[in-house]
Parts: structure tokens; C-alpha cells; sequence
């Protein structure tokens, strides 16, 4: 048993990283799932959905089906997620569902994800013994050996607080057949204050610009159209292997592969190069959407945040990112109450949000997380008053985005189409900057990127109808 241990979760050395393109083995396993069904649940971020993409490849690579159908399913897996309270609420709200579930039938549960990272919550939930296996998120592709295993040993509990290495060669089954998830790098070393995920992913680590480009290549002549890059800090890469090689080079190198769409998520405003610019400016197969996280508008806040930006260097990379990207569009992360936000501090996070008048923008109220520095600061404001902060800023967010939005009616942008919409006789896409657009169109159009004429606009959404002249 190896249970987590955030204080080794936050230790950062000089240990060099180790990529394994062989650490991944099933010939011992292959019938394991003959016959039988699994189902995944997963929270959290795109990491996490991508996560799971592979651990659907590894069910599936020794043998068993999904299904998603929970009484017919003889494993289920949660895959989840610890950024906020109401994360942890959610899955452990599931849990319960779960463990009624196997009271009456013999299902083996598998508990991973960031979660499963966290000390005091694995410490509680081991003594209750009914979760089968609780795995964190460095070691995946050991599940087939911890279900062969579960014949011997009752429960098992197998979470590294490590660095991490990574992990190459992992199957996966992947959600979409038009876009497809390819992690960058791994990890985080920047420790903003509020923030859990350096302890639950570990140090940073990239992958070699050469395993990416071939995984970007094969995706592209399996028919995919899109790429998203992914990593908690994605123009970070490179940074763990000081041999200059940086994200603008390998988005660069991704751009040559020709795949139609490149996108990447998340950058964080300490790291954007003037070189990323440049590159995204000159390759039109970079999409012109950027998530850049502010998450305040006060530099006092942001100094205990620890994000190491100050609001005019934000502002001064906003306007820079937008005279060298035409139709941009920049979208962002917001906290509010953070321990010891005043209103003059929230009003100045009103005030950024007036000045870049983003696209749209991911608002939350600040929850504390074990072990990270601000969990420990004094926050004395009610959680009324952020909950009024929260509507206040919402408010301002949805009309700006309605306004991104009006700005595109009538006009005809191209839409990766890629499924049906939840709008009857509808599909869904997305244009280059992002935006979500419901189109009246035949189901053939899906997979295919195609010029679409915006004939109705909402907050969240665009309407539209191919343009074929
Ligand atoms: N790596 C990304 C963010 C990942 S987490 C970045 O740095 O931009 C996604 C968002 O969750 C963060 O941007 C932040 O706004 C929010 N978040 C993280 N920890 C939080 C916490 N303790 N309370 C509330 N929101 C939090
Ligand atoms: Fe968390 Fe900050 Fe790392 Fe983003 S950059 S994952 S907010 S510590
Ligand atoms: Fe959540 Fe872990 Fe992602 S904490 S946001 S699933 S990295």
C-alpha cells in the first residue's frame, strides 16, 4: 500500500526526468476483461478528460467493453478532480450512488484521478475498504496489474506523491474522430498559492518535441482535422530541458505537420513570448483563440496568488496578442475572495474585465485546498458577499461576451463541425476564435470544416447555416 504524502508532493529536484516507452506491458493480462464491461466517470479539466482517454485504451487493451450503462458495467472507474470544494462534492456524491450499487452486485471500483492525490481524503476513504483500488494520477498504466492482483489482496491503494516521469506507448480510445487531445507536458511547477495541482500532477515535464510531432502526424493522417496541445502551463514547455528548444519552436514544428487546426491550452501570462506571437501570427493553421488566466485584477492579490505578472505587463501582453492576431479571441480564469479580497480589489478585477472585454471568461469563488500556502491565509469575508462579488462579475463577463459575439453576425466563418447539437436537427462546431456555433445542416457536413454564415447570436452560442456560395 502507498498511501499520498503532500509534503514529498511538493518537493521539486534536481532528479532528471525519465521518459519510458516501455513501462506500459499487457501480454500478462490480455483476458482480463474477456466478458466483461467497464464504465468510466470522469471530472475536472481536459487533462483529466484526456486521461481517461487513455485509461479507456488500457480496458480496452486487455479486453474489456465500455459501456455506459452503470448496472451493466463489472468496473467502474471515477476518475476525478480537487481544484474546488464543489469537485470533490461531486464525485463523492457519485460515490455514494456507487457504493449502493455494489451492496447489491459484485463490481470492482476504482477511485483515481487528482483526488486520489490528496493525503487526508485517501487517509479517510482507505479505512472504509469497499473502494477496490484507489490509483493516482502517475500511474495509470499499472490498472490491469492492480485488478489482476485484487485476487490476492482485498483493497489496494497504490498513490505516488512523486515528480513523475512520463509515460509513452499508452493506448487510447479517443472520445472524438475529428479532434483529438495531445499532452505537451506534464505537471506544474508554479505553485500559485490557491492552486493543488503541483501536488496531485507533479514537476513539470515535457514530452520530446519528436514523440509529440509523430502523434500529431498520425492523428492527421487518421483524418483528424484538430489538435488541442495540452499542459497545465503549455508555453512552459521546454522550460525542464534547457537546451532552448520553447513552445513557439514546437508549435512551429506542429504547424509544419499540416494538420488544419492547431490549438493549445493553458498559457499562462508569466511565459507568452513575443516568439509565441509571432508564430501564431504567421501560421494560419495556429487558431486565434487564447485562454490566458488573469484570475484578479489586483496586483496586491496577485502578489499573494504568487502569479508573478502585474496587471500592466497583463494588459501590455492583451494588446500585444491583439495588434499581432486578427480576430483573436482571448478568454480567461477568474477567482474572487480570495483570503482577504476587498471590494477595492474586486472592483479593480470589474475594471480588467472592462478593459480586455473578453470572449468569455471560467469565473469561481476561491475555495481553500489542503496544504497549499492560502489555505493558511485569513479570509474574512463572508461567503454572501462572495457569492455577490461572483454575480456582479458574471454580469459584466455574459455582456461582453454577447457583444464578441454580435460583432460576428451575418458574417461567414469556417466551422470544424464535429456532432450533433443538443438543438433538434442541429450540428455543433467550432470556429477558429472558438465559438461555439449550432448550424442547420445535413449530418454529412460532420467531420468536415465548412464556411458557415452567423444568422443568430446568444451569450454562449452562435447560430448559422452553411455558405456555400
Ligand atoms: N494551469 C491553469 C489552470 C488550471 S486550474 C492556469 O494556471 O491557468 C483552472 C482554474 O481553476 C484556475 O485558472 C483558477 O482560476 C481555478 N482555481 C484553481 N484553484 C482554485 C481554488 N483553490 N479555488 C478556486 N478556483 C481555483
Ligand atoms: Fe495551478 Fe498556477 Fe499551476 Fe495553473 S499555473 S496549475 S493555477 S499552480
Ligand atoms: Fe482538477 Fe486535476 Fe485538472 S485537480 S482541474 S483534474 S489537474
Amino acid at each position: 500500500m502507498n498511501l499520498p504524502n503532500m509534503a514529498d508532493a511538493k518537493r521539486r529536484t534536481k532528479k532528471e526526468i525519465k521518459i519510458l516507452y516501455d513501462d506500459y506491458n499487457s501480454d500478462e493480462y490480455s483476458e482480463l476483461g474477456k466478458d466483461k464491461k467497464y464504465l468510466i466517470l470522469t471530472y475536472g479539466c481536459q487533462m483529466n478528460v484526456h486521461d481517461s482517454e487513455n485509461i479507456a485504451g488500457i480496458m480496452e487493451d486487455v479486453g474489456y467493453t465500455r459501456t455506459e450503462d452503470m448496472d451493466e458495467a463489472n468496473v467502474i472507474i471515477v476518475n476525478t478532480c480537487a481544484i474546488r470544494e464543489n469537485a470533490h462534492n461531486k464525485a463523492e456524491g457519485m460515490l455514494g450512488r456507487i457504493k449502493h450499487l455494489k451492496e447489491t452486485k459484485d463490481i470492482t471500483v476504482i477511485f483515481c484521478g487528482c483526488m486520489a492525490q490528496e493525503e487526508k481524503l485517501v487517509n479517510k476513504i482507505v479505512k472504509n475498504k469497499w473502494i477496490d483500488i484507489i490509483c493516482g494520477t502517475h500511474n495509470y498504466h499499472k490498472i490491469p496489474e492492480y485488478i489482476a492482483k485484487l485476487n490476492k489482496e482485498k483493497n489496494i491503494c497504490e498513490v505516488y506523491s512523486m515528480e513523475g516521469d512520463v509515460i509513452e506507448n499508452l493506448p487510447v480510445t479517443r472520445d472524438s474522430l475529428y479532434t483529438a487531445w495531445v499532452n505537451i507536458q506534464y505537471g506544474c511547477d508554479k505553485f500559485c498559492t490557491y492552486c493543488i495541482v503541483p501536488y496531485t500532477r507533479g514537476k513539470q515535464r515535457s514530452r520530446l518535441s519528436e514523440d509529440i510531432i509523430n502523434e500529431v502526424r498520425e492523428l492527421y493522417n487518421n483524418g483528424y482535422s484538430e489538435v488541442t496541445l495540452l499542459g497545465q502551463n503549455v508555453n512552459a514547455y521546454g522550460k525542464d530541458f534547457d537546451n532552448g528548444y520553447d513552445f513557439a519552436t514546437l508549435l512551429g514544428e506542429v504547424s509544419q505537420t499540416g494538420i488544419p487546426r492547431i490549438r493549445f491550452v493553458t498559457s499562462h501570462p508569466w511565459d507568452f513570448t513575443d516568439k509565441m506571437i509571432e508564430v501564431i501570427s504567421k501560421c494560419d493553421n495556429i487558431m486565434p483563440y487564447i485562454h490566458l488566466p488573469i484570475q484578479s485584477g489586483s496586483d496586491r492579490i496577485l502578489k499573494l496568488m504568487g502569479r508573478k505578472y502585474t496587471i500592466k505587463e497583463y494588459l501590455e501582453l492583451v494588446k500585444k496578442i491583439r495588434d499581432h492576431i486578427p480576430n483573436v479571441s482571448i478568454t480567461t480564469d477568474i477567482i474572487v475572495g480570495f483570503p482577504g479580497e476587498t471590494e477595492e480589489d474586486f472592483e479593480m478585477t470589474l475594471d480588467i474585465v472592462n478593459k480586455v472585454k473578453y470572449d468569455l471568461a471560467y469565473t469561481f469563488i476561491y475555495s481553500p485546498r489542503e496544504s497549499t500556502p492560502a489555505a493558511s491565509m485569513k479570509d474574512d469575508t463572508p461567503l454572501s458577499v462572495k457569492k455577490g462579488r461572483l454575480a456582479r462579475l458574471n454580469e459584466l463577463i455574459n455582456k461582453y461576451a454577447l457583444e464578441s459575439n454580435q460583432k460576428m453576425l451575418n458574417n461567414t466563418y469556417n466551422v470544424l463541425l464535429i456532432g450533433e447539437s443538443d438543438k433538434k436537427n442541429k450540428f455543433m462546431g467550432y470556429t477558429e476564435n472558438m465559438k461555439l456555433v449550432n448550424v442547420k445542416c445535413d449530418e454529412s457536413y460532420v467531420g468536415k470544416i465548412v464556411p458557415v454564415k452567423i444568422t443568430d447570436v446568444k451569450t454562449w452560442s452562435l447560430d448559422g447555416e452553411i455558405n456555400d456560395r
